[in-house]
């Protein structure tokens, strides 16, 4: 299938700096440095990151496809520096460049990480490059990405937000999630709308520091807005879950995906499991409306006009600060594995990388459905569409 919205990601966390280009951007979409930049400070926040979110505060450079603060239908080319590379170390460590001076391999292995099989599978004696780009950083070009995604996404009405589920046990009400209030969530430093649960998140956190260990949890994404017959049920990689569900799955730490009510619905019997649709009439006149969305807005791998719901279930951070045991990669031998600065939970940072996530897979769904070079050729087709899925009898 040829996507319609492309964009790919460059960059090692402690070298130069990360690269996006985003490809297929329609024009007339307004885009400034300042809007990127914005998610980009959102997915550095969060109750629980390590000090490295202190040192980074990333700023987004517009490199092409803007003119004037509008798309411009070319390749958006965006850049982000790594501040971290400024010191001697980095630079040598990172060089891309040939160096003569000796440098620290770094030998020692740690589960859960891309260690041993990216060593072994591309051939190194140094887990370095391995790890500099399996790094959490490179979440941050897809959130600039995702940006322009939600951009394209608000301009037609759709809106995609994300709240904190649970941090290790502790863990929001469905009732509550519900009821998400998102400006509230967004000055809450665990992303959630309930004050009482998040003084109990914030305990956790620091309970596992403590521990010297770290916490996974869940975040949800919801998608508002979202109209009619985007993806397809007519071949397996047109359907709408399947996308999401891959670019869940392809966020670092993420081991899980839950579109609406998947887990709770595979113990329900059916006649409790569906989302009746509800007869229109001169009284409820919302059309196709449904009793509840326990299908998460996603039908046959097609959107059906209700909120996608989304959720990532992510592990706990694998570099654990008090080191587990390990082996080490020239000897085979026992060896604890290293601990370099890093992060105790960071589910709510996550639900920001899922909310690009899921703002780049809409995008692309969006411009398959609606197609055009321009804002405007887009929305007359997403209006000209919707005029046309009433009951059949109305005209
Ligand atoms: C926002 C974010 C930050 C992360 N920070 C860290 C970290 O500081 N230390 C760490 O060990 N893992 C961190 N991770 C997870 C690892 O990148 C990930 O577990 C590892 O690359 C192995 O990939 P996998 O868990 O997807 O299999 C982070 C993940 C996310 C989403």
């Amino acid at each position: 299938m040829m996507n319609q919205f492309r964009w790919l990601t460059a960059g090692e966390s402690h070298g130069k700096g990360l690269v996006t280009i985003v490809d297929g951007m329609p024009a007339g979409v307004a885009i400034t440095e300042e809007l990127i930049t914005k998610d980009l400070l959102r997915r550095q926040g969060g109750y629980g990151r390590g000090k490295r979110q202190q040192i980074e505060t990333d700023n987004a450079s517009i490199l092409s496809g803007i003119r004037h603060g509008f798309s411009i239908g070319s390749p958006v080319a965006i850049q982000l520096e790594n501040r971290d590379h400024d010191n001697a170390a980095w630079e040598t460590r990172m060089a891309t460049e040939p160096i003569t001076e000796p440098i620290d391999r770094v030998v020692t292995l740690r589960p859960g990480h891309a260690d041993l099989a990216g060593t072994q599978k591309y051939g190194f004696d140094d887990v370095r490059p391995v790890l500099e780009r399996s790094s959490a950083r490179e979440t941050a070009a897809r959130v600039a990405a995702g940006a322009l995604a939600r951009a394209l996404l608000a301009a037609v009405g759709i809106n995609v937000y994300s709240q904190t589920i649970s941090i290790g046990t502790i863990q929001l009400s469905t009732e509550l999630a519900n009821n998400a209030d998102w400006k509230l969530i967004e000055q809450s430093p665990v992303r959630v709308t309930d004050r009482a649960v998040e003084q109990e998140m914030i305990k956790e956190i620091d309970k596992a520091k403590a521990d010297l260990d770290t916490l996974g949890g869940v975040f949800e994404v919801r998608a508002q807005g979202v109209p009619f017959g985007l993806g397809s049920h007519v071949q397996w990689d047109r359907k709408l879950d399947g996308r999401i569900g891959q670019a869940f799955l392809s966020i670092n730490a993420v081991k899980a995906v839950e579109i609406g009510d998947g887990l709770a619905n595979a113990s329900r019997p059916g006649s409790l499991a569906q989302d009746l649709i509800q007869p229109w009439s001169q009284e409820n006149p919302k059309l196709w409306d449904r009793a509840s969305n326990k299908a998460g807005g996603l039908e046959a791998g097609m959107t059906n006009g209700q909120d996608i719901v989304v959720r990532g279930f992510i592990k706990p951070i694998s570099t654990v600060p008090r080191t587990l045991p390990s082996a080490n990669l020239d000897t085979g031998d026992s060896e604890n594995s290293f601990y370099e600065r890093s992060d105790v939970a960071v589910v709510p940072a996550a639900g920001i990388i899922g909310e690009a996530m899921l703002a780049l897979v809409l995008a692309d769904a969006l411009l398959e459905k609606f197609g055009g070079d321009n804002l405007s050729e887009i929305s007359s087709n997403m209006s000209a569409f919707l005029e046309t899925v009433k009951p059949r009898a109305i005209k």
